[in-house]
């Protein structure tokens, strides 16, 4: 995938919740690909984010695709209810599926893209009987449950050794990245092989939150010196 190519998506975790209407708009308007929605349940991470009502407010606005991070055990249950508020990906946690494969079957019969995303502690190698299934895979750089934390380095080795493990396999999934990415590590994720970036505070607590978004989508992976 070219530089020009990779995606944005905003996390609205760190919106202002008071003000949703105006930062789905900021996004609306910018750079961005995709909003990035979590939901989270208070079981499978130690916090609660929003659930579908709020899903669907945003839906009703967002004029880009909801790319949806379940941050919940056994999300079978809810694949149904995203999907009906609005959800285009559906990212449900490794750890949190009993039967992956059942799950990823299910997001695909909704309409959906399916995508899968790992902690930082498990490895790529638990995705290879089921790699050439999924449309996008989705690397914690973070312990999930919070947006704010800091990126952890090993994340770079980890998408290198995915992408080198989709090479024949599914040449084309998409590698996403969420949690602590910045201007300072988004060229160096890309050049490891990342095409999708999720950003939160770096983008929410900017001063010009349009602008930044611009920035991480005109990194040119050319000039990054690795
Ligand atoms: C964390 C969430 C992230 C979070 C990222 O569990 O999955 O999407 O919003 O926030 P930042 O970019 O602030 O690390
Ligand atoms: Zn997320």
């Amino acid at each position: 995938m070219s530089a020009a190519q990779h995606i944005i998506a905003p996390s609205i975790l760190a919106a202002d919740f008071a003000h949703l209407s105006q930062d789905i708009e900021m996004v609306n308007e910018s750079a961005a690909d995709w909003f990035h929605i979590d939901i989270m349940d208070g079981v499978f991470v130690p916090n609660i984010s929003f659930g579908f009502p709020v899903m669907q407010a945003i839906a009703k606005h967002a004029k880009k695709p909801l790319d949806v991070h379940l941050m919940l055990i056994d999300p079978d249950r809810y694949l149904q209810a995203c999907k009906d508020n609005g959800a285009h990906i559906i990212t449900v946690h490794y750890e949190a599926c009993r039967h992956l494969h059942r799950t990823i079957s299910a997001i695909k019969e909704l309409g959906c893209k399916a995508g899968v995303a790992l902690n930082p502690h498990t490895p790529v190698q638990v995705l290879t009987d089921i790699i050439h299934d999924l449309d996008l895979v989705l690397i914690m750089s973070v312990n999930p449950g919070f947006g704010g934390q800091q990126f952890i380095e090993h994340s770079y080795t980890k998408i290198a050794t995915l992408r080198a493990l989709a090479a024949d396999r599914n040449p084309n999934l998409i590698i996403e990245v969420d949690g602590g990415v910045n201007l300072a590590n988004a060229g160096k994720l890309l050049k490891a092989g990342a095409d999708a970036l999720v950003a939160g505070s770096f983008v929410f607590n900017a001063e010009n939150p349009t602008s930044t978004i611009r920035d991480l989508k005109n990194i040119d992976i050319s000039q990054q010196r690795i």
